[in-house]
C-alpha cells in the first residue's frame, strides 16, 4: 500500500476509533497532520538519521519520522509500552513497507532513555505520558546529540500540564527553545552544538 495512502487510512480510523472510545489505552491519540508535515521536514532539513520516537501508539507519527529518516539514510526507534497498540503498529509498518527503517522496542520509555547512549540521537520526538518528562529531562538531554533537536507535542493543547518542563528546559543554558503553533503545539529545543 502506498505510504500516503496508508496515512489517511490512519487519520480515518484514528478519528473515528477516538471519538467512539473513551479508555485512554484504546485511543490512538495520534499527531496531527501537520505535526507529521513539520517532523518530516525537520528530520530532512538535519539530515537526522538517529531518530528517536518516544510514544508509537499505531505507528501513525513514526511513518511520518521512518519515510524522512529513509530519505536521509537514517531509521527511527519507537517505544511503546503498550501490547495492543505495539501489535497494531507492527501491521501498519509491514503495511507501509517500512518496516525495516523502523526499530520497534516494546517497554517502558524512561528504562529506554537511561540504557541509550550519550548523544545517540539526532532527533527525539516525544509524545507519551507528559507527567514523566521533567523527570527524563536529564537523559533527554544526555541522549542529543550537541545540535539535535528534542521536539514535544502537546506544547499548546496541554500547555499547563507542560509549563513544568517546558520551564526546565527554557532554563537550561545549554538549550534554545521556541513553541510552534502547528497541530497540538510543537515545543523545540536544541542543543547547542558547541
Ligand atoms: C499520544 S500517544 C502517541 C501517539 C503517537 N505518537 C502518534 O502520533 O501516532 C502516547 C503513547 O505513549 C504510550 N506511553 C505512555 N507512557 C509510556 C511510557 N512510560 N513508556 C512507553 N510508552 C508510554 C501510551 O501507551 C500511548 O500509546
Amino acid at each position: 500500500m502506498s505510504l500516503p495512502v496508508l496515512l489517511r487510512e490512519l487519520e480515518a480510523f484514528g478519528q473515528s476509533n477516538d471519538s467512539a472510545i473513551a479508555e485512554r489505552p484504546r485511543r490512538m491519540l495520534n499527531i496531527t497532520r501537520d505535526t507529521g508535515e513539520l517532523l518530516a521536514v525537520l528530520v530532512r532539513a538535519m539530515g537526522a538519521r538517529r531518530v528517536l520516537e518516544i510514544g508509537t501508539s499505531n505507528g501513525y507519527s513514526t511513518l511520518w519520522l521512518a519515510s524522512a529518516a529513509e530519505a536521509v539514510g537514517g531509521r527511527v526507534i519507537t517505544v511503546e509500552w503498550s501490547e495492543f497498540k505495539c501489535g497494531l503498529a507492527a501491521r501498519n509498518f509491514e503495511r507501509s513497507g517500512l518496516s525495516e527503517f523502523i526499530t520497534q522496542v516494546q517497554g517502558e520509555a524512561g528504562a529506554l532513555l537511561q540504557s541509550s547512549a550519550e548523544a545517540g540521537f539526532d532527533l527525539v520526538f516525544l509524545d507519551s505520558e507528559r507527567s514523566e518528562y521533567s523527570a527524563w529531562w536529564p537523559d533527554l538531554k544526555r541522549v542529543l546529540r550537541p545540535g539535535g533537536l528534542l521536539v514535544v507535542d502537546n506544547a499548546l493543547s496541554h500547555a499547563a500540564e507542560m509549563a513544568p518542563f517546558v520551564a526546565l528546559v527554557a532554563a537550561d543554558a545549554d538549550f534554545a527553545t521556541c513553541t510552534v503553533p502547528v497541530g497540538n503545539g510543537e515545543f523545540l529545543a536544541t542543543r547547542a552544538s558547541a
